[in-house]
């Protein structure tokens, strides 16, 4: 099922909890919140194009040009040197949860050929490599002591990109969780977060001599909607309430993670990494626009909202259960906080709310909401293509980050083209997408937002979750049927280009 399709199905479910909350909390006195209001007014008309006004872009001196790739996409091995089971490793091999039945067994080997990696990397003139740690490397079964062979392979990954000059930046949790803690409650299990801080510690201390960047989650909110909520991501439960308890938890994980990696070494800094869109209206509706609102709120804000503040954005549960529902307790407000150094943004595409009138039959969440895809060009994927969405939403998280240094860190568009005859992969869509989002990077930097970086998602073809194989993200071609042989396709020379000169010309 692709990522959309979860929306329609499910996401209603949120959109209850939310329009409940709503509903419940809108006569309360309103009370300073980190997230914005809704007086966003998106400047965008479908089917405009909203960048005409400029064409070029000069980036700031020392931008940092990176690209992007996660553990179970590309590493394979995934039962090597000591390392566990994940909730990836066991969900893949589900029936009909992956097309074609593909699994990240192999994927693009990076595991072994992490040296090709780094070379690619010069190739294309790249200054950042962020890439993630499989947790089942470093502790099988998601406790205990560090694994040696798994850290020794972060070692030398880490040694190899600085050695080529490249600046690596980890993420410790891109969405294999050990199996064996999903076998103790996974997310929704307050203990995770625990396990989680342990974990951070023991990278900390192995590399954060070497490492000075660090993100934590990447994309807690689809994790946690597509693993607990609507089941199409790993581990595949669909259930409203462990939803929301798995929220806090990561939630906690967090706050717990940021000061575990700041205490076993001092010099580090610690970002997390945001997916973040803007939320449209399906129509101009009343319905539709509190929906849109409310559905935002747990997008874009739940989790960058409480460790800046210690608190959740108002009025998406019923406040007077919010507590319940999430499973919080007395102090947790401690735990959320963390002053982050600084904030990863991944950016693809819109979110199109609309209200529903279907009824959930569940106390509390007996309103839904629905996604709606606009009528924009979409990639290959079935993503709407919304450059000006990029600008807008920059604008928008601007105001709750303040002064933090921001990193966009992913960004990136599936085509499917296949090499021709000689060889080569014409992938013109992929190079007029990255440009369309750059230009619109460069206006929201000169209109104030402190971006410091951006990575290209991916950097080679990889496995795409529950798409399997399908959908080709990478500015490498990757020939899984021929020994993985890597071929940079001609919008990785545009981007090299681009990073080369400092500018999108
Ligand atoms: C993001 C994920 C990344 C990849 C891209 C296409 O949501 O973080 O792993 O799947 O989408």
């Amino acid at each position: 099922m692709d990522r959309r399709d979860f929306v329609k199905s499910s996401l209603a479910t949120a959109g209850g909890a939310l329009l409940a909350g709503r509903t419940s909390t809108a006569h309360a006195v309103a009370t300073p919140s980190a997230a914005p209001q809704s007086d966003y007014k998106p400047a965008h008309v479908p089917g405009s194009v909203p960048d005409s006004v400029i064409d070029t872009a000069r980036f700031p001196d020392g931008f940092l040009w990176g690209s992007a790739t996660a553990a179970y996409q590309v590493e394979g091995a995934y039962n090597e040197d000591g390392k566990g089971e994940s909730i990836w490793d066991r969900f893949v091999l589900a029936p009909g949860k992956i097309k074609n039945g593909d699994t990240g067994n192999v994927a693009c080997d990076s595991y072994h050929r992490y040296r090709d990696d780094v070379a690619l990397l010069r190739a294309l003139n790249l200054k950042s490599y962020r890439f993630s740690i499989a947790w089942t490397r470093i502790q099988p079964d998601g406790t205990g002591p560090g694994n040696a062979r798994g850290l020794d392979y972060y070692d030398r990954l880490t040694d190899a990109l600085l050695a080529a000059g490249i600046r690596p930046l980890p993420t410790l949790y891109h969405w294999d969780l050990p199996q064996e803690l999903e076998d103790r409650g996974g997310w929704p299990n307050r203990d995770t977060a625990a396990r989680f801080a342990d974990y951070a510690a023991i990278m900390g201390r192995r590399l954060g001599d070497r490492i000075e960047n660090w993100c934590l989650f990447n994309e807690s909110k689809t994790f946690t909607q597509l693993g607990y909520l609507t089941g199409i991501f790993a581990p595949g439960r669909k259930d409203p309430f462990a939803f929301l308890k798995a929220t806090h938890t990561v939630n906690l994980a967090h706050g717990m993670g940021f000061r575990a990696l700041k205490s076993a070494n001092a010099r580090v800094k610690v970002g997390s990494v945001y997916d973040v869109s803007p939320h449209l209206p399906a129509s101009g509706s009343e319905a539709d626009r509190i929906a849109a609102d409310a559905m935002e709120k747990l997008s874009n804000f739940w989790f960058i909202v409480p460790p800046l503040t210690g608190s959740y954005p108002e009025g998406a549960l019923p406040a007077a259960r919010q507590q319940e529902l999430l499973g919080a307790r007395p102090g947790d407000e401690q735990l959320l906080r963390a002053d982050l150094d600084f904030v990863g943004l991944n950016y693809y595409s819109l979110t199109r709310v609309a209200a529903s009138q279907e009824k959930l039959g569940i106390p509390a969440l007996d309103v839904t909401v629905d996604w709606a895809v606009g009528p924009d060009e979409k990639t290959d994927i079935g993503w709407d293509i919304y450059p000006q969405g990029f600008y807008d939403i920059l604008m928008r998280m601007h105001k709750v980050t303040g002064r933090r240094p921001i990193e966009i860190t992913e960004n990136g568009a599936a085509y499917n083209n296949r090499p021709d005859a000689t060889g080569q992969i014409h992938d013109p869509k992929r190079s007029a997408y990255l440009r369309a989002h750059l230009l619109a990077l460069s206006r929201a930097i000169a209109d104030g937002v402190p971006v410091r970086g951006y990575h290209c998602w991916s950097l080679m073809d990889n496995f795409e979750w529950a798409q399997g194989y399908t959908q080709r993200f990478g500015l490498t071609w990757v020939d899984f049927d021929d020994h993985q042989r890597r071929t940079i396709k001609e919008s990785g020379h545009w981007y090299a280009k681009v990073a080369t000169d400092n500018r999108v010309a």
